[in-house]
């Protein structure tokens, strides 16, 4: 099973071409939990990730060496299971850094400078227990019970100091973060990610998603900010409106994924161009015409979302949607965009229920735990 360095300059699990499998967490401190603890918490966890990356057990003792007296230390159902490309990414809420937790902590000063709650937008229907926390855990793999496993035996390690909140499963990604991957589908049937920023394009990355080097406070350099937004879509609606309609709304071909002024995939979409009856060939309120660079003032995010279902309601309609991450140097760039979208076509067909944002701080080296810079 191929295996991502968990060290290095910038955190796995951003740049990383997009495994298939999702499982992201929200945990919230305990309220007694001190400063030191907090410390010995991102040690452990640091530890525990570098080796379950690698295809390990969370501890050396594992999931049967530790003895038949004692609660193992790993949960096992990862045993025999490859890295599966793991990667584990940690970040930090604004939470962790308010009020009295802030000030209990030591942390009230040390706040990366644009780390704060979202603004709420036109049509969210925001439910606070599927949203914010104080330290949050994107595993992702290529196998589910591989990243399961991850936050699970990391959640156990934080037994008595942070508790989870919130968590989200996603399965399928919704974005491409490679040239050497294809688009995959979202719900609605279409490719998502074409026009994602890919891993080699390492100006456009230092431009709109790694925070640089004089950034505020200094020890962030290399971090970035996580915006996650469960979206629901209503599946049903969707699946009885016309093709044409439903490409109307994206600005791009359902099957080919191409922009619908012509080409291909990958051809640049020309918004000034107009169909017979002399209407934009994009339509003016067309997804991609409101999101795409040109008309934001060249602003950029890095997606990185999947799909979930989880279950269905009383009618038989599934519970399904998007779990949409984006990671950018400034959250005001997903804000922006999330803005320009008040007028998309496609909130007819979705619903914001969940929001969080975190502070991703940069890759560490080997005897470094994540996050040592803010303490
Ligand atoms: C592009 C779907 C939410 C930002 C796209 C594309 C699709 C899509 C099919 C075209 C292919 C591509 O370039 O990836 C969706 C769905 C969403 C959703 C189904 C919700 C359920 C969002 C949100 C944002 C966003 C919340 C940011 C606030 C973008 C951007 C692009 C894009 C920046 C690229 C535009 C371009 O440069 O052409 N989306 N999207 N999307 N979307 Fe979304």
């Amino acid at each position: 099973g191929k295996v991502h360095a968990f060290y290095g300059t910038h955190q796995s699990g951003i740049t990383t071409p997009v495994q298939q499998h999702l499982y992201f967490a929200s945990l919230d401190l305990t309220s007694s939990t001190t400063r030191e603890q907090l410390i010995e918490l991102l040690r452990t966890w640091t530890d525990a990730a570098a080796r379950m990356t690698r295809g390990l057990e969370v501890s050396d003792g594992g999931a049967v060496g530790g003895g038949p007296l004692r609660p193992p230390d790993d949960t096992g159902e990862a045993l025999g299971l490859p890295p599966a490309a793991l990667t584990i990414t940690f970040g930090f809420g604004p939470s962790l850094f308010a009020g009295e937790k802030g000030a209990r902590l030591g942390l009230a000063g040390r706040k990366p400078t644009a780390l704060a709650d979202l603004p709420s937008f036109a049509f969210d229907l925001i439910e606070d227990e599927q949203s914010h926390g104080d330290l949050c855990i994107q595993a992702c793999a290529e196998d589910p019970q591989v990243a399961v496993h991850a936050v699970r035996n990391l959640s156990r390690l934080a037994f008595g100091k942070a508790m989870i909140r919130w968590t989200q499963l996603g399965y399928g990604r919704t974005s491409v973060t490679s040239t050497s991957q294809s688009t995959p589908r979202n719900l609605f049937g279409f490719k998502d990610g074409t026009a994602n920023i890919m891993s080699d394009e390492s100006a456009e990355l230092a431009r709109w998603v790694w925070t640089p080097r004089d950034s505020s406070p200094v020890w962030f350099a290399g971090g970035t900010y996580l915006v996650a937004r469960k979206i629901m879509m209503t599946i049903e609606s969707w699946d009885r409106a016309q093709l044409g309609e439903q490409e109307s709304i994206i600005g791009r071909d359902k099957f080919h994924g191409a922009p619908l002024s012509g080409g291909e995939e990958f051809t640049p979409p020309n918004f000034a161009a107009v169909d017979g009856s002399g209407n934009f060939a994009i339509a003016a309120d067309s997804h991609v015409r409101l999101a795409h660079p040109d008309n934001n003032g060249g602003t950029r995010i890095l997606r990185r979302g999947f799909n979930f279902v989880e279950g269905n309601n009383d009618l038989g309609q599934l519970s399904a949607g998007l779990f949409f991450i984006s990671y950018q140097r400034d959250p005001q760039q997903f804000i922006d965009l999330q803005r320009a979208l008040k007028s998309d076509a496609m909130n007819e067909y979705i619903r914001h229920v969940g929001t969080a944002v975190f502070a991703i701080p940069p890759g560490i080296g080997e005897g470094e735990y994540i996050g040592q810079g803010l303490f």
